[in-house]
């Protein structure tokens, strides 16, 4: 059984529409998300955790909102920037900009302790900035003697949907859909088939699936 780590169930909906039914269940572990500048290491550290906690296969996911205008942010920070300013200022931010270009973008960190190629760089350069920024975790040391790494493989899978910031329109989705327009809709106008058919997750998913099936 996998395990898809989040406290969110609308994202469990979403993966079930891509995996054979009854083969995906919720894992309500919160890890500790570590800061860092791109959404993979963030997602490859929280497979590692959740699979040390549970000890079966797991699946995490780390998404953003990149605002062009604003050169990517709030990116890997979005669920800082919703909790505190939220999506309104975001908006607002947004609105006296000439370029509100937007993309929402996932990344899928799967890990079963297993055995197998693992995502190269720049995951695994990234990972190990994180992991000597957090000192050691149970790894091994690099062959230079300085800075630990963490052995257990994790695969990433990446999904991507652009779009541009809008006023908020519409009552479905969550986080920032009602202020993120693709193809003339907002996400939180569109219903889960139509934001799954579109969306970074959808996206991210649809790669897990195919690679899983062979699993
Ligand atoms: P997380 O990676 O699920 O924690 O999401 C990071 C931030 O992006 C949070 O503020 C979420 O609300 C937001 N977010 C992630 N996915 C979506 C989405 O599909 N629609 C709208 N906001 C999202």
């Amino acid at each position: 059984m996998l395990r898809y780590v989040t406290t969110n169930p609308g994202k469990v909906r979403e993966a079930e529409r891509y995996l054979r039914d009854g083969s995906v269940e919720r894992l309500d572990f919160d890890y500790p998300e570590i800061q860092a500048a791109e959404l993979g290491p963030i997602a490859a550290r929280g497979a590692r955790e959740a699979y040390r906690h549970l000890g079966e296969p797991v699946l995490v996911d780390d998404a953003g909102l990149f605002v062009e205008g604003l050169d990517g942010f709030p990116g890997p920070y979005s669920s800082y920037v919703e909790e505190t300013l939220g999506i309104e200022r975001v908006h607002d931010i947004a609105a006296d900009l000439d370029d509100r270009r937007a993309a929402f973008r996932c990344v899928l960190g799967y890990c079963d302790g297993g055995g197998f190629a693992a995502t190269p760089d720049p995951v695994d350069r990234g990972d190990r900035d994180a992991a000597a920024a957090a000192g050691p975790s149970g790894g091994g040391t690099e062959p230079d003697g300085n800075a630990p790494t963490d052995p257990l493989p994790v695969k990433l899978f990446e999904g991507y949907v652009p779009g541009r910031i809008v006023a908020p329109r519409g009552e479905g989705g969550f986080g920032y859909d009602p202020i993120f327009e693709h193809d003339g809709e907002t996400f939180a106008e569109m219903d889960t088939d139509r934001k799954n058919a579109v969306s970074h997750r959808g996206r991210a998913l649809e790669k897990f699936a195919e690679w899983y099936a062979d699993r």
